[in-house]
């Protein structure tokens, strides 16, 4: 297609990203009455949600009777730090009944109790269990009722749209502008109210639960260039399971579902270790401790045979596992030939979830840009910190929902639709502008900034290599501007590296400026200089982009939290007490 030609797809809401946050937001818009489009850049099956393994949260008390929503919050909030935002927090811990049972009647198909009730497993840190699940294929079972769902709705939904840019003028967003990965093809989104449901930034790490094209901050990049502001980006979840061989898998998450069902960590020298980090909760300890706990091990000298530690759950019988965990069961078969009822896994820390992200209102999740609405992991404010697992899922339920909701709402009382062909114009010039021979390809690129952040980003920073990493993405970024990208008979794959490498750039100089700022440690975010929490630092650290397009970082306070919340989080444990020096 020749530059400045393009389809034009007209609707009332535009959805960017199919995967949970982005249909469950979709469904709503459609339910509200509204024409929708979800467009996404992988095929609608294959998007990351597929990876989420181990469960959703939902405080049913069915197999704890004590549960309840208020210590959902709690926990929560706990396990936050104190970073989270309150009101996000508390919508989640009341809304995670009623759309779990919601999707489970969908087809989603959770494991149950006798009584007919939905089980609930362990996961780490949450006070009783309250972790909802189909096996450990939480997310796929979520996806594909998702799936049916939207197609007896009749929603579009178009794969390998590739977005370049958010259309906004005059701080209204009106759609966004994408080519086709496959052809090339450009289109014009036009709508009313847009969502972005586009994912976070960790596979820009070494070690990611991320696979090749996913989550590499395109959402970010696109937010901050059409005016949206970011939140707390240094606060990046460590899992402390990836595996660890094959190399070209390294990162691959080992679910916390494992632990769940009675894995045990244990170290090169046969020691089981966690009761030295955390003696009551042992490996269903906080993700950030468990984390902490695996990276000292093996950066102690106490690694397994590949670098890691073992993950032990051949104690449990092989029907056992197939029922609880068999895709943990399968992966391994097929990756090393392993089968883990008789033999532990080797794992380590990997770069697993973005916590900070678009600053969106609670309620409604606006993002302040008018027409513009986030959701899912591409947002900020639900997990502090620190997340609980399971939390993610229930997040792309609840506040998919949300989103759609307020986005229908927004079109349902507008006059006329808004566009500005000079917008259009510039999305068209910056696509231009990147097809073009150069001296350097993006793949390499990207390879070179997943080790910076791995080394001078990753589970323990400090100012030194915080620094250096800022002057090695600062070369990257000069080597970026002669980038080769020529489309051939394979597509326009080059194109989406390119515009991919623009976003994930920024997206890792966003997080060593919080990393540098967030002078401190504090759940996910742990630095050798600053070993403990202090109190001076409990703010929330904005980027925002500059008129000179330079990153933008000032420190803001924290939402209040209301009296009664405030009681359930202090009766559930002093967070005072909480200690962020994880490093002794
Ligand atoms: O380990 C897991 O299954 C991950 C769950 C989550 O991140 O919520």
């Amino acid at each position: 297609m020749k530059a400045k030609n393009h389809r034009t797809h007209v609707s009332n809401v535009l959805v960017i990203g199919s995967g949970g946050a982005g249909l469950r937001a979709a469904i709503e818009a459609k339910k509200s009455g509204v024409e929708v489009t979800v467009i996404g850049k992988r095929k609608k099956e294959d998007v990351h949600t597929v990876l989420a393994a181990g469960g959703i949260n939902a405080s049913f008390g069915n197999v704890d009777s004590k549960d309840n929503w208020k210590q959902h919050f709690a926990d929560t909030m706990i396990e936050g730090y104190n970073l989270s935002e309150p009101r996000m927090v508390e919508l989640m811990a009341k809304e995670a009944p009623g759309l779990v049972s919601e999707i489970d009647e969908w087809g989603a198909n959770f494991a149950k109790l006798e009584n007919g009730k939905l089980d609930q497993r362990y996961f780490g840190a949450h006070t009783y269990r309250r972790t909802c699940y189909s096996g450990d294929y939480t997310g796929r079972s979520i996806l594909k009722t998702l799936i049916k769902k939207a197609n007896e709705l009749k929603i579009p939904i178009h794969d390998s749209q590739y977005v370049t840019e958010l259309l906004v003028h005059n701080n209204i967003c009106f759609g966004a502008m994408t080519f086709n990965i496959n052809n090339g093809e450009r289109t014009v989104f036009i709508a009313d109210s847009t969502i972005i449901a586009a994912g976070g930034h960790t596979r820009i790490w070494r070690k990611s639960s991320s696979r090749r094209n996913e989550n590499s901050g395109d959402a970010f990049y696109l937010a901050l260039k059409a005016g949206c502001k970011l939140k707390d980006m240094e606060l990046v979840q460590f899992h402390p399971t990836g595996m660890v061989v094959p190399e070209e898998i390294s990162g691959t998450l080992v679910t916390e579902a494992v632990r769940g069902e009675g894995g045990r960590l244990i170290n090169g020298k046969g020691e089981r270790f966690m009761a030295n980090y955390d003696k009551q909760r042992l490996e269903l300890s906080t993700r950030d401790r468990v984390a902490m706990a695996n990276y000292l091990e093996i950066s102690e000298g106490r690694a397994s045979k590949n670098g890691g530690v073992y993950l032990d759950i051949s104690h449990k019988s092989k029907e056992f596992i197939i029922k609880k965990l068999p895709r943990m069961y399968r992966q391994f078969l097929d990756t090393l030939m392993i089968d883990i009822s008789k033999t532990p896994m080797e794992v380590a820390p990997t770069a697993h979830y973005s916590m900070g992200g678009i600053i969106v209102d609670p309620d409604t999740h606006n993002t302040g840009v008018d027409g513009l609405f986030a959701a899912g992991e591409c947002t900020s404010g639900l997990h502090g910190a620190n997340r609980l697992g399971g939390n993610s899922l229930a997040e792309i339920l609840i506040f998919g929902k949300r989103a759609g909701k307020y986005a229908a709402e927004r079109s349902l009382s507008l006059d006329v639709q808004y566009r500005s062909r000079d917008i259009i114009k510039k999305a068209h010039k910056k696509i231009d502008f990147l097809l073009k021979s150069g001296d350097h390809v993006a793949r390499p690129l990207q390879r070179e900034l997943r080790n910076i952040m791995w080394e001078k980003c990753g589970v323990v920073r400090d100012e030194i290599k915080l620094q250096e990493g800022l002057k090695m993405i600062d070369r990257l970024k000069k080597l970026s501007k002669s980038l080769d990208v020529r489309p051939d008979s394979e597509g326009y794959e080059d194109l989406m590296l390119a515009f991919d490498l623009e976003g994930s750039i920024m997206a890792a100089e966003a997080t060593i400026l919080g990393a540098l700022k967030r002078k401190e440690s504090r759940g996910s975010h742990q630095r050798s200089d600053f070993k403990e929490v202090r109190k001076e630092q409990e703010l929330n650290y904005v980027i925002s982009l500059g008129n000179n397009k330079k990153l933008k970082i000032q420190s803001e306070k924290l939402k209040t939290i209301n009296p009664e919340l405030k009681t359930m989080i202090e009766s559930t444990r002093e967070i005072k007490d909480f200690k962020g020096l994880l490093l002794e």
